[in-house]
């Protein structure tokens, strides 16, 4: 595990898109993994002033998001699909035709998993998986006590999560869905390289747990532990419970 820590949000957001932006100079048809939520906004911003300021191209990409909502319209505001246009996609020269996001609005979310399960064997591995984490340890939506062997699963929030992202639909006076698809740890694990991403005081003790503590599947950030080419990009703030 390599740790980068920053001494304020907007340096680990420029880390973080230097890293990306080298994996993709030096590999142009790049296999993305990337997440959604507060943490990895600065990222995209980050890639975008890059794309314009430094001509950095993501035209021959691929991105695979690590999850979606189940039962949400495609285009909901809140749909990770809606996000990742939002914040990233719509700014950058991405080929919407290599952008895959799990069809959480599809009629049969069962198959919708397995059609990402399958798309997602197809690619393996991924070159560069950026991941948040929730406070609980989620990874994606891998909540814990998800198990480590699978590609991609149909799983349940927890209150938690769920709690954690009401802010996000008070504005519809929306319900957070019950459940969402996501990218299983087999597939995270297997990717070449991964960034964690954690900003914040609130993420210090998962961080630790995550990090410094034994291996449980009650804490899915934890299977990453003994990954190959694993960087840990933390704020001084998330990193401040850690035993340097
Ligand atoms: P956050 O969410 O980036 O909004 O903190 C992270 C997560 O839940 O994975």
């Amino acid at each position: 595990m390599n740790l980068h820590i920053y001494e304020n949000d907007t340096a680990l957001a420029r880390g973080a898109a230097g890293m990306v932006a080298d994996a993709l100079r030096s590999n142009p048809t790049l296999k993305l993994g990337l997440p959604t939520g507060s943490t990895p906004l600065g990222l995209y911003s980050q890639l975008i002033h890059l794309h314009h300021t430094e001509a950095l191209s993501f035209a021959q990409a691929s991105f695979f998001n690590l999850d979606e909502y189940v039962g949400l319209p495609r285009n909901h505001p809140q749909s990770f699909n809606t996000y990742m246009h939002r914040y990233l996609y719509n700014f950058v020269d991405a080929n919407e035709e290599r952008i895959y996001i799990p069809r959480g609005w599809a009629e049969d979310p069962a198959e919708a998993t397995q059609e990402y399960a399958t798309l997602l064997a197809q690619h393996q591995p991924l070159d560069l998986l950026v991941l948040g984490i929730g406070t609980n340890g989620h990874i994606g939506f891998c909540e814990p006590g998800t198990p480590w062997d699978k590609i991609c699963c149909l799983v349940e929030l927890l209150p938690e999560t769920r709690e954690a992202n009401a802010r996000h639909f008070a504005e519809e006076s929306q319900e957070v869905p019950r459940l969402a698809i996501t990218m299983g740890i087999a597939a995270m694990r297997q990717a070449r390289q991964v960034m964690l991403l954690a900003m914040g005081s609130d993420k210090a003790e998962i961080i630790r747990q995550a990090l410094q503590e034994p291996q449980t599947v009650d804490l899915p950030a934890s299977a990453l532990q003994f990954h190959t080419n694993f960087q840990v990009l933390l704020d001084q703030k998330a990193a401040a419970l850690l035993q340097l």
